[in-house]
C-alpha cells in the first residue's frame, strides 16, 4: 500500500507537466489562473472562461462537434442573438448541455457569454455585451420558476 502510493506521488508532477504542455497553446492570457479550485471557476475574462468551459464541447473555434453527441455550432448560431435563451442555456443547460449557474457569478455569466456572442454570434462589442443583471434577472426568473420575456 505504501509502495503504491509512493508510485502515485512520484507520478503527479508528471501529470501537471504533460497537462501544462498540452494547455500551452491555447493558454489565456498569463494574469489569469491556469486552474480552477473547489466549486466555482476562477477565471474571470470571456476567453479564459471560454477556453475552460465550454471549448471541449464547443470547439476552440465554436464550430461544435458530432461524435458520441452533438453539440451545436455556436459559430454562426442565430440563437446567440436571443438574450434569455442564450443566458438561460448557460445557467440552466438543457439535456446534454450542463448548466453553469452554481459555479459561475452574474459576472462570470455576462463575460462569457458577451465573448461567445462578439466572437461567434457575429455581433458588434456593444450588441453582444450581455450584463451582469441581465444574468441576474435570468437566474432569478429560473429560480422563481417564471421566464423572462424580452
Ligand atoms: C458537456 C458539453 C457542453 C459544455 C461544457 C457546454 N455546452 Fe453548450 N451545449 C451543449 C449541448 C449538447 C447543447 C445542445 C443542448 C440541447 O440539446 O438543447 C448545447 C447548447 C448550447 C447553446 C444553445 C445553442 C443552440 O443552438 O440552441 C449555447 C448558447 C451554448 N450551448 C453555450 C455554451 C457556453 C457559453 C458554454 C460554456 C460556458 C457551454 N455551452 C458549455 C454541450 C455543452
Amino acid at each position: 500500500m505504501k509502495a503504491l502510493l509512493t508510485v502515485l506521488l512520484l507520478a503527479l508532477p508528471a501529470f501537471a507537466g504533460a497537462a501544462d504542455t498540452a494547455t500551452t497553446s491555447a493558454a489565456p492570457a498569463a494574469s489569469e489562473p491556469r486552474f480552477s479550485s473547489g466549486w466555482r471557476f476562477e477565471q474571470r475574462s470571456g476567453p479564459a472562461l471560454y477556453g475552460a468551459l465550454c471549448a471541449a464541447c464547443h470547439m476552440p473555434d465554436g464550430r461544435g462537434a458530432r461524435g458520441a453527441g452533438s453539440y451545436p455550432a455556436l459559430q454562426a448560431n442565430p440563437r446567440l442573438a436571443a438574450t434569455p435563451y442564450a443566458l438561460h442555456m448557460v445557467l440552466n443547460g438543457h439535456r446534454a448541455m450542463p448548466g453553469f449557474g452554481r459555479q459561475l457569478s452574474d459576472e462570470q455569466v455576462a463575460a462569457v457569454l458577451s465573448h461567445v456572442r462578439e466572437r461567434f454570434g457575429g455581433l458588434t462589442p456593444e450588441a453582444a455585451r450581455v450584463t451582469p443583471a441581465e444574468a441576474a434577472e435570468v437566474r432569478q426568473a429560473a429560480q422563481a420558476g417564471t421566464a423572462v420575456a424580452h
